[in-house]
């Protein structure tokens, strides 16, 4: 099935064309005969192509396209200076970015010419797909006139996809980029992914794992550049640049060297070289993303260099080009004693990075996971976000859900990225949110945006689950917008996937809002997480990791449970937050609930603000979190037959599976604790002895 374009609506996602009210054509039908376009530029013609498909699609609209406005209402598409070039006056000078649009009706002669503006090409593309998206997600026109920029310039999707076809965490199928240790040769579905993320605006793919094994670490040379030119060459008419993840060790295992050592002139020239070369082949390349000195992979630590020594050699040869390097900071001690409860790992990203702030060059940005420890269904935010004032920073989230129900379980992970954004990190006093750290505005740095891991391989719906697909529609919007609410988003994304039958709204978007805290209720309490199976890290495992080198515990005993990561008693982590963050972690009664054992190792008869004792508050959320699983399945049951049957029934088998995990992680958990405790539950349901 690889490449393959398989017909049906799970492939073709949130881009149906399907009229979700009819009643809002009224307000554009007068527009919908001629499309007037000057540019032939690639990027603009795909944008034309997409519009011109999109209106196919509704009955008795037949379209042209012209070069010159005629005497009659019209669709105008073009950047500014197309639109000046017509003798248009609009005044959008200052209000639009580059990457901007904006979609006004304007005055010529006697007509209305309905403009998509752009501040460039990029911005004429999310400009029409902004039009589309009102149109088919019926909003009237007057709801879609707008001007709009993008909050973050980066929003970069990163593919764990090896050249064996295999995906790291992929839980849709085999990579739509690789097989048989090459580049696929038919790339109509990499066209297909195009148009998807170009219409979330997304304007950056890393296509390959950040774990660079050996086949890999060749993309960056003659063999395989020119197959990596042709993914970019597709890429590049739909607005989104190529990166490539390297291996710091290259110089070493393909260029003959006998070292890597960032330092060394002849490294640093092999690495020039190598620049120079991919630049050849794809003149807009973005950059490379550095995976060093993590969890085995290679890095500046061997050569007792530090992470701005590594980076900056990277950057220097990337300079003159205009790419950047992006540098993850998932750095950690990952062999460690469990018997040493003074290391934390919750500690490391901040203890390697803190002190390197400002040594970096300015077309180096950081990587940051948004939890300390890893994409968990419930961590605090990254310290470091507050920390690095003289950095550039992308915030990094995971779509595919690797620790979050590996697409057979429903989680929205909106509301959780969302979270993490509007985080206070008071840096700079109250209102230094996260949002504003990761899109460069809070210490005026350069380069600022948001990637994603992504949750898409060859499986028909692209994300295995279909409903999978509203995270990766919500990662491009909200990295487009962080001020859009987690229920806009979900409620923009079931019209066009699925329409505007209100009962299906009804149903699907509470689903979506309801499911990361269902997904957290039935899995690890109040903010430890980790409680899964080593290794695949599918279904319950309380102790799966609590004798592992990985740094990832929960220090469970009869007395009781958590993590003191506090100055006072445990690790210091807390120390790593602002004032009054800080303060607020580090004390027991302001900590909140639901992150209380990440930051306090407690007893189990330990109150919560919300009144309950830890211990019941675990049977309380294992027990109804269950309920609120088959409760979202019978939901679903009602819309049989109101929404298209292959999707009906893939969401359905992958609801049973929930239901069937839900118990086991509900019994699994409950009876862990009963059996250390020996507390019974208040209500007297069944947990196992
Ligand atoms: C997690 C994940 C790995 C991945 C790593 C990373 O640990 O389990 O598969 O390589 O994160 O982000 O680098």
């Amino acid at each position: 099935m690889n490449n393959k374009k398989v017909a049906g609506r799970m492939y073709d996602c949130w881009l149906r064309y399907e009229l979700c009210d009819e009643k809002v054509l009224d307000s554009y039908e007068d527009y919908f005969k001629y499309i007037v376009v000057k540019s032939n530029d690639r990027i603009i013609s795909n944008a034309v192509n997409e519009l011109k498909k999109a209106l196919s699609n509704i009955k008795d609209v037949d379209i042209e396209i012209i070069e010159n406005i005629p005497k009659s209402n019209c669709i105008f598409i073009g950047t500014l200076d197309d639109f000046k070039a017509e003798g248009l006056k609009v005044d959008l000078e200052r209000e639009l970015k580059s990457e901007g649009f904006a979609l006004k009706v304007v005055k010529k002669d006697n007509h209305n010419v309905l403009s998509i503006i752009g501040g460039s090409e990029k911005g004429v593309l999310y400009g029409v797909f902004h039009l589309i998206r009102s149109i088919f997600g019926g909003k009237s026109l007057k709801d879609a006139l707008c001007i709009e920029n993008p909050q973050n310039d980066f929003r970069i999707l990163n593919h764990w996809d090896n050249m064996d076809g295999s995906i790291e965490r992929g839980y849709a199928g085999k990579s739509i980029f690789f097989k048989d240790n090459r580049i696929v040769q038919d790339l109509s579905r990499i066209k297909d992914y195009a148009r998807l993320l170009a219409s979330i605006a997304v304007n950056g793919v890393v296509i390959n794992n950040v774990n660079v094994h050996q086949q890999e670490t060749k993309l960056i040379t003659d063999e395989f550049l020119p197959d990596v030119k042709r993914i970019a060459d597709v890429f590049r008419g739909y607005g989104i640049k190529t990166y490539l993840s390297i291996n710091f060790a290259s110089p070493v295992e393909i260029g003959g060297l006998s070292t890597a050592d960032p330092l060394d002139d002849e490294v640093k020239n092999w690495w020039k070289d190598v620049a120079s070369k991919i630049y050849s082949y794809i003149p807009d390349f973005g950059g490379f993303l550095v995976k060093a000195d993590s969890e085995f992979r290679p890095g500046p630590f061997t050569y007792g260099r530090n992470h701005a020594d590594g980076a900056n050699m990277l950057a220097e040869a990337l300079k003159p080009y205009g790419g950047i390097v992006i540098w993850r900071t998932f750095v950690y001690n990952c062999m460690v004693d469990w018997r040493d409860r003074s290391t934390d790992r919750a500690k490391a990203a901040y203890d390697n990075f803190k002190p390197l702030d400002g040594k970096f060059m300015d077309n180096v940005v950081l990587q940051i996971k948004n939890g300390p420890m890893d994409f968990q269904i419930r961590e605090p935010i990254t310290p470091l976000f507050g920390a690095m004032e003289k950095t550039n920073v992308f915030m990094e989230f995971q779509i595919t859900q690797e620790y979050t129900g590996q697409q057979k379980h429903l989680c929205y992970l909106v509301p959780l990225w969302k979270e993490a954004l509007d985080f206070d990190t008071f840096a700079k006093g109250e209102g230094s949110f996260v949002k504003k750290v990761v899109n460069g505005s809070l210490f005026g740095a350069k380069y600022g945006g948001i990637v994603a891991v992504a949750n898409v391989g060859d499986s028909e719906s692209w994300t295995g689950h279909p409903l999978a697909q509203s995270n990766l529609y919500g990662f491009g919007r909200l990295s487009w917008n962080p001020d859009l609410s987690s229920r806009e988003i979900a409620e923009e994304w079931v019209r066009l996937t699925f329409g505007c039958d209100e009962d299906v709204l009804k149903t699907v978007v509470p689903m979506l809002l309801e499911s990361r805290e269902i997904y957290e209720e039935y899995t690890s309490p109040l903010g430890i997480g980790w409680m899964v199976n080593p290794g695949h890290h599918y279904g319950p495992n309380v102790d799966g990791y609590e004798y592992s080198h990985w740094g990832t515990y929960h220090y469970a005993d009869f007395r009781g449970i958590g993590v003191d990561r506090t100055v006072a008693t445990g690790t210091g982590y807390t120390a790593q937050y602002k004032e009054p963050v800080a303060k607020m972690y580090e004390n027991i009664d302001t900590c909140p609930d639901e992150l209380l054992l990440f930051f306090h190792h407690v007893p189990y008869d330990h109150k919560l603000k919300s009144g309950k004792t830890v211990i019941q508050h675990i049977y309380d959320t294992h027990f109804e979190g269950v309920e609120r699983v088959e409760k979202m399945r019978e939901s679903w049951m009602k819309l049989n037959g109101k929404i298209d049957d292959e999707i009906f029934k893939a969401v359905l088998e992958r609801l049973d599976i929930q239901v069937v995990d839900a118990k086991e992680w509900r019994d699994v958990v409950n009876t862990y604790f009963y059996r250390k405790t020996g507390i019974k539950d208040e209500y007297g349901r069944k947990i196992y002895e």
